[in-house]
């Protein structure tokens, strides 16, 4: 049977183009990290512009066993063999990289014997922000944490823009989401537009904080897509071809080739006011008409340093709490995957015996392990 009270989680991550491995170790309700290792591919993909799937697939099968060795090594492990749970990310994500993290893990699972979850990556993300720096304790207090709900989530990647109402664990009720580009991808594409490479988002923020150096501000004002509408949906397709435009429009108006660097930043910094302006005013919004107690921010986006403090600024005025991951755990990583795999499988009956023949308890087993690359958080 699973002592819950006392185990080692290994997670594994490959929804995209990130490889991830990291060891949690669980005592008595209090949760460490102790490794976690993200053997990431922007390189290689900043010359195209954006994730090329095969390459990330490709990528993920020469990776998975370097960094799965690193994470043993560096938690003082000698083999998976003194893990008690493994948990892979199931979706949502890229078909073959969710294929190759799966695979890997579930034959780790298969070649050890030992118990294996499936986890949601969105779930992942909102878990993030019950983790702590490496060797840290943060403590799993299941009572103080019940008194955080109804908790509004908003999980803001390269892939997805979700408003998620959590009224308890592993319990989620979408109540909005984009319609078009997620905001991570916003930031991508305008990126690509001003020629400042990928990803998007850090290099965008870098250009908006050069002109507080500067105090250059640009004189046309971006649209804010669907910030007054009456629901919880976004759209940033409008955003960005709104920039599309503009920069057209400049460089004919001006006869040049190349926008300036005062203007190239000035328009990123219009941009970035944008996405951020209308996630803060839905989510608001969002979190007062379903009683929220807290709004909680995750998903790469989430590493946006304006958006997390006109976030936290905007929950204040309205009385409601506000909670941020770690930096480190903003970007997708297997932590966060770790982490979500142990509220979950907590959740699993098992009986000593189901437990003592794994392969009966099916929800543990590799075989219930099923990718789902549209995978939705329910
Ligand atoms: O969660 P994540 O690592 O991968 C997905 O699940 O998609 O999110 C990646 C996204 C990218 O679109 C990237 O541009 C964005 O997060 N991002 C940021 C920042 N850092 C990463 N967006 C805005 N500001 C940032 N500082
Ligand atoms: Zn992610």
């Amino acid at each position: 049977m699973l002592k819950y009270s006392l185990m080692k989680i290994l997670g594994i991550e490959t929804s995209c183009d990130e490889t991830a491995a990291s060891l949690l170790d669980i005592k008595n309700g209090k949760v460490k990290v102790l490794s976690s290792i993200i053997s990431s591919q922007i390189k290689l993909h900043a010359k195209y512009g954006g994730v090329v799937p095969s390459l990330a697939a490709r990528e993920h099968v020469k990776n998975l066993p370097k960094v799965l060795k690193l994470t043993l090594l560096r938690s003082n492990l000698n083999s998976v063999a003194d893990v008690d749970l493994i948990a892979t990310t199931r979706g949502p994500g890229l078909i073959s990289s969710l294929l190759i993290g799966t695979t890997f893990a579930k034959t780790l699972a298969w070649k050890y014997n030992k118990p294996i979850i499936g986890v949601n990556h969105l779930e992942g993300h909102i878990y993030s922000n019950w983790l702590k720096p490496i060797r840290e304790f943060s403590i799993l207090n299941f009572k103080f944490s019940k008194k955080m709900f109804p908790i509004l989530n908003l999980i803001v990647s390269g892939g997805h823009t979700e408003l998620a109402i959590m009224t308890d664990f592993g319990k989620y009720k979408i109540i909005g989401r984009t319609l078009d580009d997620a905001a991570g991808e916003a930031f991508d594409k305008i990126a690509r537009i001003l020629g400042l490479g990928y990803p998007g988002g850090p290099v965008i923020s870098q250009e908006a904080e050069r002109l507080q150096v500067t105090g250059y501000r640009l004189q046309k004002k971006l649209p804010r897509p669907m910030i007054n509408s009456k629901d919880f949906n976004f759209s940033f397709a409008g955003l960005k071809t709104a920039v599309l435009y503009l920069v057209r429009d400049l460089l004919k108006d001006k006869k040049i080739k190349k926008l300036g660097k005062p203007t190239t930043a000035g328009i990123a910094a219009e941009s970035q006011q944008a996405i951020v302006d209308v996630l803060v005013a839905k989510t608001v919004d969002a979190a007062e008409k379903y009683k929220a107690k807290s709004i909680m921010l995750s998903g790469g986006v989430s590493a946006n340093k304006l958006l997390r403090t006109e976030l936290e600024k905007a929950a204040a005025k309205k009385g409601i709490k506000f909670f941020k991951p770690e930096m480190k755990y903003t970007t997708d990583n297997a932590s966060m995957i770790a982490l979500a795999g142990y509220w979950q499988s907590k959740n699993i009956k098992t009986t000593p015996k189901s437990f003592a023949t794994r392969r009966e308890n099916k929800k543990l087993d590799r075989q219930n392990v099923k990718v789902d690359a549209n995978l939705e958080l329910v």
